[in-house]
Order: structure tokens, then C-alpha cells, then sequence
């Protein structure tokens, strides 16, 4: 494991879009797992202005991401298809085909985790998997629990998530419950991994997940066993 510690956020996200570039000019045919969340904005931000000047070319990516709200349909701008939608999709030359984001709206989610598995082997799995970390430990929406779970299926948020992300819904009321979740097989089986942690209030969690033990009760620490994972803080 790399751990970055770094002076700011801006520094941080500069990092974690120079690695994400650079993974997608070696290779134009990239598949990318993506993330949402407030940390990864300055990292899309960088992409965004990198992909408009040229210097980074999209065109050929596919991209996977981690999870989606049960029951929120894509126009809903607190869906994550919208947020990825808004903050990257639309302002890169990515061809919408191929960006790809659970179905929370989906009938049956298990079956839908399933179909979204089988996607991502059919790619030959995820080359740079672009992670944050809940003050729970999660990644993705893999909240604590007595197993890692393998594959990508439905889950019920923890509190401190749930209260964590009222912010963007105005009310914890409306805050969904339930969620659909990339599992560990498809983020351990990605060939790198990039968890990137910014402010004060990660930095326990980090320092639990990367230094503690391996344990499905704080799910990030499975990362350990990862072998090519890189971590960027800043705090
Ligand atoms: P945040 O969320 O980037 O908004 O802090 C991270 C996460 O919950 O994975």
C-alpha cells in the first residue's frame, strides 16, 4: 500500500486526477470504477478541465460505478447516475453507453447486482477503482457487517450514514434507507485501487481501516490485502 499524506484538498485532488489521466492515456480503453460523494469532486473537477483542454481523452473509457439509492430514478438530483451525470459525464467527451451505475429502480436488486457482476467480467474487470471512505469504514455503500460480501447486492444504510449524507437531501427524513452496492469481489478484483480521505474527521477511520485489524466491522480495511492500493489524505 502507498499512503499519501498531502498539505490540502486541492492538492489531494490534483493526485488522485493525475493518477486516473494517467491510467486513461496509457490505456484509452480503461475501465474505470468510479465513485461519488464530496470528496471525489475536485478529482472530477481536474478531469473535467484536463479532458477540455485535450490533454485527456475519454471517447474509449468505460466506467463502473460503486452504487446507487434504492428507489431514485435517474432524474432524481440526488441519484448518483445524476451526480455522476452532472459532475463528470456531461462535461467529458465519454460516450453515456458506456458509463455505467447500478440500477437502483430496479425490480429485484439482487438480480440487478448480479447482471452488473456479470457486466463487469464480461469488461474484463475494473483496471482503477476510485474510492472514499464512510466514517463507518465503508466503501461503497459496505457498511459494517459480520462478512465481506462479495458480491454487488442490496443493503440497508448504517445511521451514521444515513446522517452523514442528510446533508445533500435537506432533511434526514428523506435520506433513502436502502441501497444497491458494488461488493468486495469486483473492488478487490480491480488491478488498482485509489482511496482518497479528506478532513479531520476521516482521519480515525483511515488510521482503523489501514493500520487495525482486517475485519467485515470496518469494511475499508479488507484494502489491506489489496496489492496495488494507493491512499490520499488530507487533514
Ligand atoms: P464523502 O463520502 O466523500 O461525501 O465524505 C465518502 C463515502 O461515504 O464514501
Amino acid at each position: 500500500m502507498k499512503m499519501f499524506l498531502v498539505k490540502n484538498y486541492e492538492e489531494l485532488s490534483r493526485k488522485a486526477a493525475g493518477i486516473l489521466a494517467a491510467q486513461v492515456i496509457s490505456k484509452p480503453n480503461s475501465i474505470l470504477g468510479l465513485a461519488t460523494g464530496s470528496t471525489p469532486l475536485g478529482t472530477y473537477a481536474n478531469l473535467v478541465e484536463w479532458c477540455k483542454n485535450g490533454d485527456v481523452d475519454f471517447s474509449n473509457v468505460t466506467t463502473f460505478n460503486l452504487d446507487e439509492y434504492a428507489g431514485l430514478s435517474e432524474e432524481n438530483d440526488q441519484s448518483y447516475r445524476y451526480f455522476m451525470n452532472t459532475n463528470l459525464f456531461d462535461q467529458i467527451n465519454i460516450d453515456k453507453a458506456k458509463t455505467h451505475v447500478p440500477n437502483g429502480k430496479a425490480a429485484d436488486l439482487t438480480a440487478e447486482g448480479l447482471q452488473y457482476d456479470q457486466m463487469i467480467r464480461e469488461h474484463g474487470g475494473i483496471d482503477i477503482q476510485l474510492l472514499g471512505i464512510g466514517h463507518s469504514g465503508h466503501i461503497g455503500f459496505n457498511e459494517p457487517d459480520d462478512v465481506f460480501v462479495g458480491s454487488t447486492h442490496p443493503v440497508t444504510l448504517v445511521e451514521q450514514t444515513i446522517q452523514a449524507n442528510a446533508r445533500f437531501f435537506g432533511s434526514i427524513d428523506k435520506v433513502p434507507t436502502m441501497a444497491i452496492t458494488m461488493g468486495m469481489t469486483s473492488i478487490m478484483q480491480a488491478k488498482k485501487v485509489l482511496l482518497i480521505a479528506n478532513g479531520q474527521d476521516k482521519k480515525e477511520i483511515v488510521e482503523k481501516a489501514f493500520y487495525g485489524p482486517i475485519t467485515p466491522k470496518v469494511p475499508a480495511s479488507i484494502l489491506q490485502l489489496h496489492p496495488d492500493c494507493t491512499v490520499i489524505c488530507s487533514w
